[in-house]
């Protein structure tokens, strides 16, 4: 069975899902304490919208994905110090065998909720070295939940083809206090950091993000949707997107 990001997803998925900004990427280098020789873990990597920009940070990344074209997409970019492996988190334990040294970083972006969400965190934790860090990064909110009237207009246009839409995909503040509390449960330590940003969007690169966020079963009605969307075609339109990482240390 194909998963939900194989295919045309994928493909839209490389070129409309931005990677993390190169500041908050320092950021979030700084607060976890990576070092220059520390391999980190990309868990759910997608076409390597956090392995890429935090390769540059450290010795290597492990991208790990069960989606072999989300693979393919992120080696096309030829992004050096990033080792693609196929796998999901149920392959965790697995791999802390093949590691000569402990990790400095486990980052798990956009894809925790597709995942055992409590093994995965305890999991990911017992692979770290002293001091390391997993860093659960959610952006949101999504796209077509945002609050500027483009956005509604976006809303509207996704739900008279395929009806409610409602799905957050765990990037609101309650996930990210049951992921918290997840954590202390475990006896982790954790840490919430915050940051925002605003990109300019147009019409083509929304229907593009849509695509890479609507499904296979759904692209089939894409066209639809950019008839749909041509009246903002000359709206000056910006997204504000926040990102919330929550840092989860041993040790709690
Ligand atoms: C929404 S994308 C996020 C990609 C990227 N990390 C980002 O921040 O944009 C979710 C990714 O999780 C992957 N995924 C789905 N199930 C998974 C699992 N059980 N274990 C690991 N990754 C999984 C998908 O193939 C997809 O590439």
């Amino acid at each position: 069975m194909r998963s939900d990001f194989a295919g045309t997803t994928a493909q839209f998925y490389a070129e409309f899902r931005r990677d993390l900004p190169s500041d908050q990427a320092d950021r979030l280098v700084a607060a976890v304490g990576l070092r220059p020789d520390d391999i980190a873990l990309d868990l759910g990597c997608g076409t390597g919208q956090l392995a890429v920009p935090l390769a540059e940070h450290c010795a290597a990344v492990v991208a790990i994905d069960p989606e072999p074209d989300m693979l393919a997409g992120l080696r096309a970019r030829r992004a050096e110090r990033v080792v693609c492996v196929l796998g999901g988190d149920r392959d965790l334990p697995t791999l802390a065998v093949p590691f000569a040294a402990p990790l400095g970083l486990v980052t798990i972006g956009n894809a925790l909720h597709w995942m055992d969400e409590r093994s995965t965190l305890r999991t990911a934790a017992a692979l770290l070295r002293p001091g390391g860090a997993v860093a659960v990064v959610t952006q949101g909110p999504p796209l077509w939940l945002g609050p500027a009237p483009w956005q509604r207009t976006v809303r509207q246009a996704l739900e008279s083809l395929y009806g409610p839409v409602t799905g957050n995909c765990r990037t609101d503040s309650s996930a990210l206090e049951e992921r918290r509390a997840m954590a202390t449960e475990l006896g982790l330590a954790t840490e919430v950091l915050t940051w925002t940003a605003s990109y300019p969007v147009t019409v083509d690169w929304v229907i593009g993000h849509l695509g890479s966020a609507l499904g296979s079963d759904k692209l089939s009605r894409v066209e639809e949707l950019r008839l749909l969307l041509e009246q903002l075609r000359d709206e000056s339109m910006v997204e504000e997107v926040t990102t919330s990482v929550l840092v989860i240390r041993p040790g709690g």
